[in-house]
This record gives C-alpha cells, structure tokens and sequence, in this order.
C-alpha cells in the first residue's frame, strides 16, 4: 500500500532529487527525464511521487494532496505556507540577487522599477532598505526587463551566472542562498510520523 505521497516540480532539480531517491533504496524503475507521466509509484509501491509545477508545490503539501513536497527556498520565501520545512536537500543551490546593469545606483528618488518573478521577495528586500520600488511581475525571461527597459532591475535566482553575462548584466546585491528543501503537511505528519522520519532520516544519512 502506497504510505507516502511526494509532489515535484519537473527538471535539474527532480533529476538529482531521483538520484538520491535511489540512494536510500526507493526506485522508480518507470522514471526517464523525457517521460511525461505525472504520477508514478515506487518498484516497491510504497511511494507515490506526483509531478507538479514547481511553484505549486507548496499549495500540494499544504492542502494535504501529498505529504512531503521538494521545492526551491525560493518558492517558499515568495509564498509562505503552512508547513514544516525539515530538511535542506542542498541540491539546486542557487542565489537570490538583484542584477542589473553594472553602473546601476539605487538612489532615493522616484521610485526604483524592479522586474522578478519573486514580487514578494523584491517588496521585502527595497522596502527593509527603505528604497521606494515598483514590482513588475513576470514569469520568465526576467533578464529581458532591463535591456528593453521594462525595469531598473531585476529580482531573480542566479546559479551558474550565464545568462546575466550573455545580457551584459551582473549581480549588484546578494538577497539569499536558496537551494531545494524538503516541507511535510502538519496532518501528514502527525498521522505517519515514523514514515516521513525514517525517510528524512534515510536522506540525512545519505548526503553525509
Ligand atoms: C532561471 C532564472 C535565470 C536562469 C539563471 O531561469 O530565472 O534566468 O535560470 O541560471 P544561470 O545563472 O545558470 O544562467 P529558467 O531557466 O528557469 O527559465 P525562465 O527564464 O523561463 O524562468
């Protein structure tokens, strides 16, 4: 009988995520990077993993549709939710940062245009450095905003850097280190408190 339900996004992330999966013995002989499925089970049935869009994740684990979600810090940091985070998987570590053109100055005047997919997360970080901003949500491409001039700058995850520097961009200033992490619903951990332990416990052993 299938115990756990754990909700991913598609990508890097859950193609390293599988490979620790399977350090700690749970196969999915039916999963390949190309498949489209959206729910597969474990050679052992005892895991159901369901493929998400990564920024639902959270809404997932916390409305109990699945038990354990894996997510970017990034997400949860732009979107709170009510439920427990206990692990840093330290798999797509990446960076929050504001970038921009290199020569750019935050000045105090009007207010500064900032372009991210984390409006939350640029609100938060201007407004605690008393800088007035104007957020323009996107959903990709961000690195676009300041070369067209949709924005001043921009709000975004940076991992190995390349796309700002084949747009001329750089960072200005570090907000976080963000990597994939590990959330359980409450209910769910309550009701199979020895299950999700043992698995948390199986990965912390298997990333020592
Ligand atoms: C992300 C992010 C940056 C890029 C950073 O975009 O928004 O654009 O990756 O990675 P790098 O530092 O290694 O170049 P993603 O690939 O998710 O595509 P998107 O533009 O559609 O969001």
């Amino acid at each position: 009988m299938t115990q756990l339900t754990i909700a991913m996004g598609k990508g890097r992330t859950a193609d390293r995520a599988m490979k620790l999966f399977e350090q700690v013995g749970i196969r999915f002989s039916d999963y390949h990077d190309k498949s489209r499925k959206l729910v597969i089970y474990d050679d052992d049935n005892k895991v159901k993993l369901i493929f998400v869009k990564a920024v639902d994740v959270p809404t997932y684990v916390e409305n109990g549709a699945a038990d354990i979600g894996i997510v970017g810090k990034d997400t949860i940091m732009e979107d709170p939710v009510d439920v427990y985070e206990l692990m840093d998987l330290g798999i797509g570590k990446c960076i929050v940062a504001v970038a921009g053109f290199p020569e750019k100055e935050f000045t105090n005047g009007a207010p500064l245009t900032v372009a991210s997919k984390y409006p939350t997360i640029a609100k938060d970080y201007f407004t605690g450095q008393g800088i007035r901003v104007e957020t323009i949500k996107l959903n990709g491409s961000i690195e676009l905003a300041p070369l067209i001039g949709l924005a001043d700058v921009i709000v975004d995850i940076v991992e190995t850097g390349t796309t700002l520097k084949e747009n001329g961009l750089v960072v200005l200033e570090k907000i976080a280190d963000v990597s994939a992490r590990v959330i359980v619903n409450k209910a769910s951990y309550a009701t199979k408190t020895s299950q999700i332990q043992q698995f948390i416990g199986d990965l912390k052993a298997a990333l020592e």
